[in-house]
């Protein structure tokens, strides 16, 4: 079958691989020309791991082509997926259909046979009906069905999880539609993912939903960190306790510095607004998004604590350890490292950091920190080392060496990845999340 991308973003580039991958004919199609010069060159426009490897094994068999052209790429496709950005609109947090609008409108001028438009972008509620409407309005002769397939990536583990994905969730109003993606995701019966189909309503809004709750309970166990500290309890033991509870899960129960990324903190605002809009409040995700926010600041004044106040800040110097929103992605989007540096600076402190993949993206969003070649050279003379993302490069950091270099040996685990006890033995003041 034949496949089109429009959109050759992070969703649209690793769906479009892998559906090549399970032998469809992809053709991904994105407006801008360099992105596309660079794909021809086999150069990915972002860090995810074993990508590159996936397309160029695509490209070479033929099953992946890469077009700027719309008309071109969608000509003779049965599926036609809709995957380029809905960003959070300036000043409402909405999310900005625009790119979604106008890819509709350029298909429904263009499309040349039967075929199915995939909503894979995250859209609020009632977005599949305007698509449809836009289509309707077009007179186009052919038989074309709209269609809500969200999906669940996450940055990092993005191949894996679409290839073995927990549900694939199909909201079609059609016999048409259903039988189109049925056959689009047929390879995937073989994996015996579950696939669901529901209305298109439904999928639109449990994308939101499944973010929303994923989302509330990472606040949750945050909060519970919090406690903790108060209380003298162990936020780990707490979050293994209650993870082992079939009703509760074990994922997604890791406190930290809380959460970022592309999705949670743009696909928590555009639900209230959704929610605002058909007054039917969400609250408790109105609180998880203000929770959250303050949170990201909050590390910042922990940090600050560790080096004996904000009083005493001006002049030190603190190294932060990873700056991406989390590991094995170059993404700085909302990331908490940006608030941690940003309250460090303010107090007057001087910061260097490192991180493996995401300095390039990090350098314009933090001009005031000194970017370091690597972890050592970061902690030079540091008075406070923080760990802010969990790159599998500073679980096993040399310490003798930190402590040698730094000026003090002060380490502020934002992730919980050292044990308290084995580092303090080794001499160093300790400060992590949620554990007494
Ligand atoms: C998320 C969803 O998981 C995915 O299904 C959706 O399609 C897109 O949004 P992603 O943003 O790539 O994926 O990252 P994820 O691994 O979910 O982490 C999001 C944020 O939560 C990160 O900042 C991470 O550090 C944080 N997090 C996650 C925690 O603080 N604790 C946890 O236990 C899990």
């Amino acid at each position: 079958m034949k496949i089109a991308m429009v959109g050759s973003g992070y969703v649209g580039l690793v769906s479009g691989a892998c559906f090549a991958d399970f032998g469809h004919d992809v053709v991904c199609i994105d407006k801008d020309q360099s992105k596309i010069d660079r794909l021809h060159e086999g150069v990915m426009p972002i860090y995810e791991p074993g990508l590159d490897a996936l397309v160029a094994s695509n490209v070479a068999s033929g099953r992946l082509t890469f077009t700027t052209d719309l008309a071109e790429g969608i000509d003779g496709a049965k599926a036609i997926f809709i995957a380029v950005g809905t960003p959070s609109r300036r000043g409402d947090g909405h999310a900005d259909l625009s790119y979604v609008h106008a890819v509709a409108r350029e298909v429904a001028e263009h499309v040349s046979g039967d075929a199915v438009v995939v909503t894979k972008s995250t859209v609020p509620v009632g977005t599949g009906d305007e698509v449809e409407r836009i289509l309707a309005d077009s007179n186009t002769p052919f038989q074309v069905a709209v269609v809500s397939n969200p999906e669940f990536l996450r940055e990092g583990a993005a191949i894996g999880d679409f290839k073995r994905p927990d549900r694939i969730v199909i909201g079609a109003e059609t016999d048409f539609g259903r039988e189109i993606m049925n056959e689009v995701y047929r390879p995937l019966f073989l994996n015996e993912s579950p696939i669901m189909f529901t209305s298109r309503r439904s999928a639109e809004l449990i994308k939101y939903a499944a973010n929303a709750f994923l989302a509330t309970k990472i606040t949750f166990i945050n909060e519970m960190a919090d406690l903790c500290e108060k209380v003298g309890a162990d936020v780990q033991d707490v979050s293994r306790g209650i993870g082992s509870d079939g009703r509760i899960g074990p994922k997604f129960l890791h406190a930290g510095p809380g959460y970022g990324g592309s999705c949670f903190p743009k696909d928590t605002l555009a639900l209230l607004k959704t929610a605002e809009d058909y007054d039917s409040p969400v609250r408790i995700v109105e609180a998880v998004v203000k929770v959250n926010d303050s949170r990201k600041r909050a590390m910042g004044r922990k940090v600050l604590d560790a080096i004996g106040g904000m009083d005493n800040a001006r002049g030190k110097k603190v190294a932060l350890l990873g700056l991406t929103f989390k590991p094995d992605t170059d993404d700085m989007r909302d990331s908490p490292a940006i608030a941690v540096a940003q309250t460090l600076i303010d107090a007057g402190v001087e910061v260097s950091a490192y991180d493996p993949e995401g300095m390039e993206l990090a350098r314009p969003l933090l001009p005031k920190v000194h970017m370091a070649d690597d972890p050592y050279a970061a902690i030079e003379n540091a008075d406070a080392v923080t760990i802010v993302t969990e790159w599998d490069a500073f679980r096993a950091l040399d310490l003798a060496r930190v402590k040698e270099l730094a000026k003090a040996p002060v380490l502020v685990d934002l992730r919980n990845i050292y044990n308290p006890d084995e580092v303090r033995a080794r001499g160093f003041d300790y400060h992590s999340i949620g554990r007494a």
